[in-house]
Order: structure tokens, then sequence, then C-alpha cells
């Protein structure tokens, strides 16, 4: 059994190793654009080019692996339509098409599918195509809105009252700045609540939901300090979060569910990957903030460790359509990943910079590594290696996972791991603690009344 992976951030690394863990032993081929020396040690082999959006050299690596499936794992390659150009050259993929990953890569797409299937969850909005109306939106909008560029944009296309707008001129201004590099721009009302993440495996008809897991998107402790790809995350046994109620879960899966069914409708294709619903529990129930059309960056740290069905069998399910007869179960175990950053992350990232980690973390029979026993797993994310030292990249650097019967037992388990690495690096120590989560439940109580 052959696996081509296209992707080497920390995702990608929990990925591979899911698959290293399969009774299949599948060989594992990788299409990656920097060296993972995580993900590299599991593979047979391991080629880097330029874009995984590059159509020839995904061909070149298709005749030469011959695999039976491929696993795309960032945003980039799905929405340029890396899954179409697969299915032509007869490899099935665990990722969405082109059509269907629109639930990712336009925002539009998304907020209108839900209105016109009359699914809930959309916050007031509206697309422009100019800035005409966009002022008078903003008005009827107040002080809470959100401006959001229709198109992948790393992360840069997501501009939030109150938090980078102080204005309705500033709001004009970045909508415009949206509109010269994407067909258009959503606005939208400012949601308050509490975030998190409710990824599913998605075979086109069926959905197979993962434990919730809350990302941290702020650098600094106590959530202060810029915006991050995310700094760490937890999940809880029980599969959801201490803020949550069963309605909210029932809720935010109910969405997911109606939504796969109106994707297949309204494009004439079907979902099949994994299917992210960023959702916001709100004062009067849980609000969809967007969808992505992939695991997500840490989440696929938390869930894949502890995730107990086979791999390969759950890909071929998915393949096939068939993850209804499948039983996809995870170990009742709560798990805390924390990022390791570069010092300066993000805005003045210190890079080139020697990250030392102790042997005891890296060989799994000194530091129990066994899935669902309590365990600590490191995942690699941006690194690179210089004369034979592993040095700091621009980006967030290695994903240390924590795995226990409670999530404090989980976070003891991730800070003491981080506690085996040096160099100049930071993280936050507060993801999943006690105080933060009672932050979390304290506001929901609030705005529940
Ligand atoms: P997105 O790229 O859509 O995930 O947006 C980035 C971040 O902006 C989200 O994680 C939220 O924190 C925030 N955001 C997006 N849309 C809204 C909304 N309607 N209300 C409040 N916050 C939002
Ligand atoms: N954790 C956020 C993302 O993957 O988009």
């Amino acid at each position: 059994m052959r696996i081509l992976l296209l992707g080497n951030g920390g995702r990608e690394h929990a990925i591979a190793e899911a698959f290293h863990r399969s009774a299949h032993h599948p060989e594992l081929h990788v299409l990656a654009t920097k060296v993972n020396p995580g993900i590299r040690t599991l593979a047979k082999s391991y080629e880097i080019v330029k874009s995984l959006s590059d159509i020839d050299a995904l061909k070149a690596a298709v005749k030469k692996v011959k695999p039976d499936f491929a696993f795309v794992g960032p945003d980039n390659p799905i929405g340029d339509g890396m899954v179409d150009v697969l299915e032509e050259l007869g490899v099935p993929a665990v990722a969405p098409k082109k059509a269907p990953a629109q639930l990712e890569s336009s925002k539009y797409f998304t907020r209108e599918l839900l209105e016109k299937h009359l699914i809930p969850g959309n916050p007031r909005f509206r697309q422009f195509t100019s800035d005409a109306g966009i002022m008078e939106f903003l008005q009827e909008l107040g002080n809470d809105y959100v401006v959001k560029a229709d198109g992948l944009a790393f992360g840069k296309g997501v501009k939030v009252s109150g938090d980078h707008l102080h204005s309705h001129e500033q709001a004009l201004a970045f909508a415009r700045e949206c509109l010269q590099a994407h067909p258009s721009v959503v606005i939208e009302e400012k949601l308050t609540g509490v975030e998190f993440s409710l990824m599913a495996f998605a075979d086109g008809k069926h959905l197979a939901f993962m434990p919730c897991v809350q990302d941290h998107k702020r650098a600094y402790e106590g959530d202060e300090g810029p915006n991050t790809g995310g700094m760490g995350s937890y999940s809880d046994v029980n599969y959801s979060l201490p803020f949550l109620t069963q309605q909210d879960l029932d809720q935010a899966q109910g969405i997911s569910r109606a939504v796969l069914e109106a994707v297949k409708e309204e494009t004439g294709q079907e979902f099949k990957g994994i299917l992210y619903g960023g959702f916001m529990a709100c004062k009067d129930g849980v609000k969809l903030i967007e969808y992505n059309a992939r695991f997500g960056d840490p989440e696929a740290m938390n869930v894949l460790p502890i995730l107990e069905t086979d791999f390969v069998e759950l890909c071929q399910a998915i393949i096939t359509g068939t993850l209804d007869q499948l039983e996809v179960k995870f170990a009742p175990k709560a798990t805390v990943c924390l990022y390791v950053v570069p010092e300066g992350y993000p805005d003045d990232s210190q890079a080139g910079e020697t990250l030392i980690i102790d042997k005891i973390l890296l060989e799994p029979e000194l530091w129990p590594r066994s899935r669902g026993s309590n365990s600590v797993q490191l995942f690699y994310s941006s690194v690179d290696e210089k004369d034979g030292r592993l040095v700091t990249s621009g980006s967030r650097s290695l994903g240390v996972v924590g795995v226990g019967d409670s999530i404090e037992a989980a976070r003891r388990q991730a800070v003491e791991a981080i506690k085996q690495i040096q160099g100049k690096i930071f993280y936050r120590k507060d993801i999943g603690s006690a105080e933060l989560i009672q932050k979390r439940i304290d506001l929901m109580g609030e705005l529940r009344g």
C-alpha cells in the first residue's frame, strides 16, 4: 500500500504518524515544500517541490510513486484543485475537490449556502464586489462588524472591529484592499461568544465527528498580543469542551450534516475529506464562523494521537463512501497541544536559532508515547537544518502534545516535555489551564444569563 502525502507542517506530521501506526504498514511518500525531520523519518520517499499546487510536479510524483491514494494536508493545494488533478490521474484523495472545497476558499459561498438551504448559524452578512453600499451596511451593523476577503489569504484576510478595526473608515479601507486582491469582500456582524473547532471525517454522504478542540490564536498568555496561526489547543475526555452544552454540540453537528448535503446539491460533487467547522457558542446558540476543508493545525495534533480506528481503513472508508460501516473511535483521553515558537513570534520571529531536543523526548522507549496511555508526542512543524543542527525558521517550530486522563494532566505532560527543549523559544503555559478554562465557562455563563 502506497500513500502520497502532500504537506510538511505539524498537522502533516500528525497525519504521517497516524498512517505509521496503521496495521497495514503503508509506504508513505511525501511531497513537501520544506524538510520536516519528523515526517522524513517516517517516509519511504520525501521530495521537495516549489509549490504543492504545481500540477507538473504532482503528475511526476504520481507517475513515480503510483499511490493507492493521496492525502492532501494544507488548504492551498486543495483550494487550487489538486484533488481534481489527482482524480484525473486515477488517484483517489482524502480531501475535497475544488468545487466542494469552496466551503473554505470562498467565505461568500459558505454564507450563501447556509442562507439558501435554510441552515441555521449565519450572522447578518452581505457580499460586495465594489465599495458601493459598504458604508451604509457598516452603519447598519454599528460597532460590531467583521470584514473578510473572499478567498484564501494566508490568515490575513479577516479583520474584526475592536481588534484590528477601530472605525468604519478603517473598515472601508480594508474592504477596498480586499477587493484589490479578491473578487469580492464579505462584511458580517461580529459575534460574541466562545470559539471551538469541530472536525469530522466526511465521505460525501456521512460524517464521523472528532472530539471538539479549542485553539488559541493570540500569541501571549491570557489571550493577549497579536494573532497567530494558533499557539495551542486542547480537547477533553468526553470529546466535548467544558463550556459547551449538549445542545451546542447537537447544533454544531446538525449544521455540519446539513452543509455536507447542501454542498453536494449545490456543486453536484461530494465533499470528501475533513470537514472542519469553526463555530462560536453564543448567547442564542451556536453560530458558524467559517468552514475549512482540511484538518486544523494544531487541532490535528490533538485528535490524531488518540484515534483508535486504523487510519488507513478510515481513509479507505472516506474514499469508498462507507464511513457509516466503520466504527470511528477515539481514546477517552484529554489532550493539550502546545506550540513551541521562536522568540519574537509572530511579528519579529528569530530564525536560525539552535533548538536542542533532549533524547528523552525523541526516543519512544524513554518517554512512553504509546497511544491511549498518558503520554507525550512531539511533532515537528517549521524548522530548518543547518550544519547538522536543528534551527528555528520564522514560523511555529514544534507541537508538543500531552495526553492524559484530564485536561490538567495532559497539560502537565506537555509542559514537562517542553522543559526538554532548549533554545530561544517560548510557548503559552496557560493553554488548558483551569484558570483559562474557567474564564470561558464564566463568559458563557454571563452570556446565557
Ligand atoms: P476566519 O479566517 O474566518 O477563521 O476568521 C479569523 C478569526 O476572526 C476567527 O477565528 C474569529 O476569531 C474571527 N471572526 C471571524 N468571523 C467572525 C464573526 N462573524 N464574529 C466574530 N469573530 C469572527
Ligand atoms: N487552527 C486554525 C486552523 O487550522 O485554521
